[in-house]
């Protein structure tokens, strides 16, 4: 109920506070995890706005201290802050990882995302909070609260893979960024996103995951009856990357140059693949027209049809019957 969802948060916000205070005012936190954000390129100003933390490489620093502190083990251990032993004793979750806190739509701290430094392939990469009241992972976009005024002023949101790489792209100046972080995005996630805008740019990693994530993003964000562009990033490369090494200015340009239409994106991705077999071909096409067929709006399946068209030397006539023929299947 409300008090047990907001003592969940209060112990959340003192875990951010806890671990930036690491990050910014130890030496174990300034030597290992400040320096290693400002390697990243974060700045003082954006470490300070998305509240970059430090977690101890302790067993207990932060649960002791919080008990110290008089927080309760029943949301220490709900909030998935610390672990309960076999023996009823708790450690901490977090130890020795650079820590990016969550935040909820109205900026309350719900969950965190906690990055290992070591670069053993045995460690996961990053340890994030389990689902709880106040954490449902599908519902929750990454950086939304930092971004939503933009978004809105913008008519636009960027849709990127993670932490760092809203984070990067904020820094970069374009603050109308959320991540999906890693759990493939969902319908609830869009339906946040379609409050504020109904354009999504989907700016996913360079490589063979991001887009066949993007591929499935798109039809997902197409259903919701949004629109859908797609930006793809050169090979090896994320957005933080890309930003971070090229800059800001050949960032923006990049997107201005390879921003796609959900058609053009998919056309080429396919038909790249295809060559000159017919029937390969034919397969192609009706993955495409299965996309537009998901879109409620029928004035747009017609304009998309056009473009399908023309883009596939195709007739507009076959390409609608088509996406007719899909459309009552679903009826
Ligand atoms: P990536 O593997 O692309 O990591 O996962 P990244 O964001 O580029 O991280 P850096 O740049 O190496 O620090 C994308 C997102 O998927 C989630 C995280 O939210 C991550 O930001 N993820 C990834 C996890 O939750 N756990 C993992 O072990 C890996
Ligand atoms: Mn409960
Ligand atoms: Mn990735
Ligand atoms: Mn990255
Ligand atoms: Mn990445």
């Amino acid at each position: 109920e409300q008090n047990h969802r907001e003592s969940l948060m209060i112990v959340s916000g003192y875990a951010a506070k806890f671990f930036h205070e690491s990050l910014l005012d130890t030496d174990e936190g300034q030597n290992i995890g400040l320096s290693y954000f400002k390697e990243r390129g974060f700045s003082n100003d954006t470490i300070k706005k998305f509240e970059l933390g430090y977690s101890p490489d302790q067993w207990e620093a932060f649960t002791g201290e919080a008990i110290k502190q008089g927080y309760q083990e029943e949301y220490l251990v709900e909030s998935g802050l610390s672990v309960k032993r076999d023996n009823g004793s708790l450690y901490d979750r977090y130890r020795g990882r650079v820590m990016f806190p969550i935040h909820s739509f109205t900026g309350r701290v719900i969950a965190f995302g906690g990055r290992t430094l070591k670069s053993d392939k045995n460690v996961p990469k990053y340890v994030n909070s389990p689902e709880s009241e106040i954490y449902h992972k599908s519902n929750i976009l990454y950086g939304l609260y930092f971004a939503k005024r933009s978004i809105r002023e913008e008519d636009n949101c960027y849709l990127v893979e993670g932490y760092a790489d809203v984070i990067s792209v904020h820094q970069a100046g374009i603050e109308n960024v959320v991540a999906s972080s890693g759990t493939s995005l969902t319908v609830e996630q869009i339906r946040l996103i379609g409050r504020l805008t109904k354009n999504i740019t989907i700016l996913y990693d360079g490589d063979a995951a991001g887009i066949k994530a993007s591929l499935r993003g798109l039809d997902m964000i197409l259903e919701e009856g949004l629109n859908v562009k797609v930006v793809l990033l050169p090979d090896g490369h994320d957005p933080d990357s890309y930003v971070q090494k090229f800059g800001t200015n050949a960032f923006k340009t990049h997107i201005d140059q390879n921003k796609k239409d959900f058609i053009v994106f998919k056309t080429d991705i396919l038909l790249k693949e295809v060559g000159d077999d017919p029937i390969r071909k034919a397969d192609a096409i009706r993955d495409i027209v299965e996309s537009i067929a998901k879109i409620p709006d029928f004035i747009k399946v017609e304009l998309f049809v056009k473009q399908c068209s023309s883009l596939l030397a195709i007739q507009e006539r076959s390409l609608l019957t088509e996406v007719n023929k899909i459309k009552l299947g679903k009826q």
